[in-house]
């Protein structure tokens, strides 16, 4: 997928520029279920880089052969953006990450060691003078081959401060010219997150040599709000992901990071580069391809963000937006389409539903997803923005995936045993198999693990929502697969409630086989 504002411009950095590290592809990915392949990464780069973040961290080149692939297609294909690889502090990780990101235009390694008591002694068995010298060691060698070398203090805000200045001054001496102090297990607070940051930038004699970056983990809630302290306290670069995914409770959002700056500029005088207009596609794109809905609530990007309730709200509303909006829709990519869109209309008309919505497909795609409207119209009295952006959305999700859902029949009724017949393409060659079960999802699902066996996975989790009201609607499906510690989540939309089922599980499949490598299909993880 492409869109309409593609143009690439260099970012403007001025002394009150917060620069946005965005870690949607490495820490985001690291979220328990979310696994991305190549063009999926390529498609959130793509859109990124039109959001305007600065620097875009694609990923930890040496985790897998996958990491590796990712992180050099994204540096080959990034315009404008910083890219930077994860690395250790190993010479090994350092060199893989080089390799890695030295196709960019503007490449960085992102090297990190822990630097509190606790994850010194337990998991790293080192003691502090050693921690020092691997600093040193590392920080030097990632100079020696990148010009540009960010160094993080893991675990940063429970590190004694005297060890953590010694630290900071040790990677800036070595060469590194980003410091970011992450909140690794999102213990601070705004107050102790600002006076760390405040208290370093003072008292590191060569500190102003380097840009203060923070990186948040939203374990308390606080992500955000601990992040923009750490702006007014010095820091100039944040790290943060789109809808705020990342390590368990996730990390700071982009568009919420973006969005209080902008919107609070009166009291924290800082800009940063993003585009506003384009969060809500970002937001869309992201959630599409990770499976990860958007809570409804949730801050800028949620479906009620702008939606209001009350009567005395909407009375307020009528007569001045601004009783109870303090930004407009519009200014976060929200479009209000006049468009009504049935079966009677045609590719033009959709094209243009798509435009106002903020999509433009490749022409393949496109037809793809017009035969899918046409289906839809057919079925439905009334199609919604949200059942195109559900489609769409649906399109992008699975348009790479090896194994895809072909036909789906049901019987199913009082008189059991429900009995599914299913075909799946895989890997380009259609295969049919019928199965009975436990009702027709469990037949369904059989039938899945019939054509593509996968015996040690799990199914964790199975939801169905409506994606707007009447019975008519559109089902969305989630399904959240196991196997070996790794989990996998997929989504599926369609008005038969069935045929989103399949496409849900076979999407959550599709990804397993991404986190297990690529043995082929019908091969188990030990297998
Ligand atoms: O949370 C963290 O400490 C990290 C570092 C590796 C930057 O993600
Ligand atoms: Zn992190």
């Amino acid at each position: 997928m492409t869109n309409t504002t593609n143009t690439i411009t260099t970012n403007t950095i001025t002394p009150d520029t917060v620069l946005i590290f965005d870690t949607t592809l490495r820490d985001g990915e690291q979220s328990p279920g979310c696994s991305m392949n190549l063009e999926e990464k390529l498609q959130v780069a793509a859109q990124l880089e039109t959001l305007g973040v600065d620097i875009i961290e694609a990923g930890f080149a040496i985790a897998s052969e996958g990491d590796f692939q990712a992180v050099s297609e994204v540096a080959r294909q990034c315009e404008r953006a910083t890219v930077a690889s994860l690395a250790r502090a190993a010479i090994g990780d350092i060199d893989r990450a080089w390799e890695a990101v030295r196709h960019a235009r503007r490449p960085r390694i992102h090297t990190f060691l822990a630097t509190s008591p606790l994850h010194m002694r337990v998991k790293l068995n080192k003691s502090p003078e050693e921690v020092i010298e691997a600093i040193a060691r590392s920080v030097a060698h990632a100079r020696n081959i990148c010009p540009d070398v960010e160094w993080s203090a893991e675990d940063a805000t429970r590190s004694e401060p005297d060890f953590l200045a010694r630290a900071i001054e040790t990677a800036i001496a070595a060469g590194a010219r980003t410091i970011n102090l992450p909140d690794t297990v999102g213990y601070a607070t705004p107050e102790t997150y600002g006076a760390m940051f405040r208290d370093m930038i003072n008292r590191v004699p060569n500190a102003d040599l380097a840009v203060f970056s923070t990186h948040c983990h939203n374990d308390l809630g606080l992500a955000v709000a601990n992040s923009l302290a750490a702006v007014l306290a010095g820091a100039r670069q944040v790290e943060s992901t789109i809808n705020g995914i990342g390590e368990r409770a996730g990390n700071a959002a982009v568009e919420e990071v973006a969005m209080a700056l902008k919107v609070r500029h009166d009291v924290m005088p800082a800009r940063t580069n993003i585009v506003s207009t384009e969060i809500t596609r970002a937001s869309r794109l992201v959630s599409g391809i990770t499976g990860f809905q958007v809570q409804p609530n949730k801050a800028i990007v949620g479906a009620n963000a702008f939606a209001h309730e009350s009567g005395i709200h909407q009375d307020g509303m009528i007569k001045d937006k601004s009783t109870y909006e303090i930004m407009t829709p519009e200014s976060v990519g929200v479009t209000h389409s006049s468009l009504v869109m049935g079966k009677h209309s045609g590719r033009a008309a959709f094209r243009q539903k798509l435009e106002e919505l903020g999509y433009t497909l490749g022409d393949n795609a496109f037809q793809d997803a017009f035969v899918r409207f046409k289906a839809l119209a057919d079925a439905k009295k009334a199609v919604f923005d949200e059942d195109i952006v559900a489609l769409v959305d649906d399109e992008v999700l699975r348009g790479h995936d090896r194994i895809q859902v072909k036909e789906v029949e049901i019987y199913c009724g009082s008189n059991g045993p429900q009995r599914a017949v299913l075909t799946l393409e895989i890997d380009g060659e259609d295969k049919t198999t019928t199965s009975r079960g436990n009702g027709p999802v469990d037949a369904l699902f059989n039938a899945v693990r019939i054509l593509v066996p996968h015996d040690k996975s799990v199914l964790e989790r199975y939801e169905v929502n409506a994606i707007t009201g009447g019975t008519d609607a559109q089902a969305e499906v989630s399904v959240l697969l196991s196997e070996d510690g790794r989990t996998t989540r997929g989504r599926g939309t369609h008005h038969d409630t069935m045929v989103a089922s399949a496409r849900a599980y076979v999407n959550a499949l599709n990804k397993l086989l991404v986190k297990r490598g690529r043995a082929p299909v019908g091969v188990s993880a030990a297998g």
